[in-house]
C-alpha cells in the first residue's frame, strides 16, 4: 500500500501537461473490438483504468502492444468470446462497455456488472434499455449481464435519464446494426465526442455526437485506423483549481479550451484570473478566494467529476458557498474528511454548505473515491504542515504522474510505502 505525504502551504508556479482523458479513453478502449483490423491509439493516460481495460482486452484473445508509452496497437482478429469475468473486469465502471462492444461485434456479450466508485445507486436500466430497443435479449443470470440477438436492428431510443454510459454503450451496439438509431436526450460531453469521431474514423457514420440527438446509420464492417484521444478535462480542471487554492501562475497545456468553459466561469468567480490560448490556458491567482455557488449538471453544465476539488477550494472562500450535485445521488462522502481539516461545511440532502475559514489543518486522511482523493491532494498542497493521504490507489485510476507533475510546479509532494501492520508485526517476531 502506498500513501502521499504533502507538505502543504506552497504555491504552484510553472507548466503542467495534460494527458489523455480517461473517459474518452476506457470507451475507445473496447470499441476496438468492433474490428479485426488494427487500430493505433495515440495519446493514452498512463493510468490504473487503462491498464484494467487493456488486460481485459488481452484477456478476451487480443494482441496488444506498445509502440511507446502513451501509444498501443491493438489487434482482434483472434478474439473469439464473449465472457468478461468478474476477475478480469475487476472494479472497473467502465467493464459495461464490453457489453456494448461485444453485442456489435458478436450479437452476443456475457460481462459481470460493473464496479467504479461508489456514489449511491449506479443502475444500468438505460444501458439495458437501449440494447434491448436494439433487438438484443437481456438478462441476469449467475450474477453476470447476458445479451443476445440473432441480428442487432436500428431503433430509436430516448434515455429517461442523461446517461454518459448508456450512450456511448448504444453507439458501440448501434454501429454495425442494421439500419438508422437514433439516441434522444443523448450524453453532451467531450468524450462522447471523441468516441463518434474514432468510430467514424474506423468507417462509421454518426451524426450530431455532442448534441443531444445522436444518429448512427449501421455499416456493414468497421476498419483499422489511428486515433489520438483528447485531453482530460478533469485533470485540467483538478489542476486548475489546485492553483486557485494555492494561488500561483501555472500554464496548463494541451487542453481544448471550450472544454473547460464551465470550469474556468466559475474559477473567474471565485477570483481567478484565466487567459486562454490555442490548446493552453494561463492560471494566475493572487488573493483570497471568494464564495461562489457552484450546481453540478451533465455537459455543458458544471461536471461532476469536478465536485470534490471545487468544494475543496471553496473551504478557505471569503464567505458561504452552496455546492449543489445534480448528477448523483451521493458524492458528498469526502466532506467528512476535509472535515478532519477544519473545514465547516454541512451536507444537507444533494447540497453541502460550506462556510469558508481562513486556513485548512494538515491532517491524515483517506481518498474515499478518485476525485474526492484528487480533492485531497488539493487540500494537503493548501493546508499548511503535513497532510498525509491514504487509499491512494483511487487517485492513480484518474491520474497519470500526479506526484511527478505536482512537484514540477512546486509543490512538495512524495508517495511513500505504508507497512502494513501485518508486516510489522512479523518483523517484530
Ligand atoms: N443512470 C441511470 N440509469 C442508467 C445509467 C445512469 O439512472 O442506466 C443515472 C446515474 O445513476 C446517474 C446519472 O444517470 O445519476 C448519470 O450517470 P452516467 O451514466 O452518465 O454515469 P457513468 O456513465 O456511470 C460517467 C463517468 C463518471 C461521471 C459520469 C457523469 C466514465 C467511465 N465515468 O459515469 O466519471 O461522473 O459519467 O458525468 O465515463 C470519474 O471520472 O471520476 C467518474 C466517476
Amino acid at each position: 500500500m502506498e500513501k502521499f505525504v504533502i507538505n502543504g502551504g506552497k504555491q504552484l508556479n510553472g507548466k503542467v501537461r495534460i494527458s489523455g482523458a480517461k473517459n474518452a479513453a476506457v470507451a475507445i478502449l473496447p470499441a476496438v473490438l468492433l474490428t479485426d483490423e488494427t487500430c493505433i491509439i495515440e495519446n493514452l493516460p498512463e493510468i490504473s483504468d487503462v491498464g484494467a481495460i487493456l488486460r481485459v482486452i488481452r484477456e478476451l484473445g487480443a494482441d496488444v502492444r506498445y509502440i511507446n508509452k502513451d501509444t498501443v496497437e491493438i489487434n482482434c482478429k483472434n478474439v473469439n468470446t464473449h465472457i468478461v469475468t468478474k476477475q478480469m473486469a475487476e472494479n472497473m465502471r467502465a467493464s459495461s462497455y464490453f457489453l456494448g462492444a461485444l453485442l456489435g461485434r458478436m450479437n452476443k456479450a456475457r460481462v459481470a456488472p460493473p464496479g467504479g466508485c461508489d456514489f449511491g445507486v449506479r443502475p444500468i436500466d438505460q444501458h439495458i434499455k437501449g440494447f434491448e430497443a436494439l433487438g438484443a435479449k437481456m438478462s441476469f443470470e449467475s450474477g453476470m449481464v447476458d445479451g443476445k440477438a440473432f441480428a442487432l436492428q436500428g431503433a430509436s431510443i430516448y434515455l429517461d435519464v442523461v446517461s454518459v454510459g448508456a450512450t456511448v454503450n448504444i453507439m458501440l451496439a448501434a454501429v454495425k446494426a442494421q439500419g438508422l438509431t437514433v439516441i434522444e436526450n443523448a450524453a453532451k460531453e467531450p468524450h462522447i465526442v471523441d468516441l463518434a469521431n474514432f468510430l467514424n474514423s474506423m468507417g462509421a457514420n454518426i451524426m450530431g455526437a455532442g448534441t443531444g440527438v445522436i444518429k448512427i446509420r449501421g455499416v456493414e464492417s468497421l476498419h483499422g485506423t489511428t486515433y489520438s484521444i483528447i485531453p482530460d478535462q478533469i485533470e485540467a480542471g483538478t489542476y486548475m483549481t489546485a492553483v486557485v487554492a494555492t494561488g500561483g501562475n501555472v500554464v496548463i497545456d494541451n487542453v481544448i479550451p471550450k472544454h473547460l468553459e464551465s470550469i474556468s466561469a466559475k474559477l473567474k468567480e471565485i477570483g481567478a484570473v484565466i487567459e486562454e490560448d490555442d490548446e493552453s490556458l494561463r492560471v494566475i491567482m493572487n488573493n483570497r478566494p471568494s464564495k461562489c455557488n457552484v450546481k453540478t449538471m451533465p455537459h455543458p453544465g458544471f461536471p461532476t467529476d469536478m465536485q470534490p476539488q471545487i468544494a475543496t477550494l471553496l473551504t478557505v472562500a471569503n464567505g458561504t458557498s452552496i455546492v449543489t450535485e445534480g448528477v448523483w445521488d451521493n458524492r458528498f462522502r469526502y466532506v467528512e474528511q476535509l472535515t478532519l481539516m477544519g473545514a465547516d461545511i454541512q451536507v444537507d440532502g444533494k447540497s453541502a454548505i460550506i462556510t469558508g475559514v481562513e486556513k485548512l489543518k494538515a491532517s491524515p486522511v483517506k481518498a474515499v473515491d478518485l476525485r474526492a482523493g484528487a480533492a485531497m491532494i488539493i487540500a494537503g498542497l493548501m493546508a499548511d504542515g503535513i497532510t498525509e493521504v491514504e487509499d491512494i490507489i483511487y487517485i492513480d485510476r484518474g491520474y497519470e504522474n500526479v506526484v511527478e507533475k505536482f512537484t514540477a510546479l512546486g509543490a512538495d509532494i512524495k508517495r511513500v510505502s505504508v507497512i502494513e501492520p501485518e508486516t510489522v508485526k512479523l518483523k517484530e517476531a
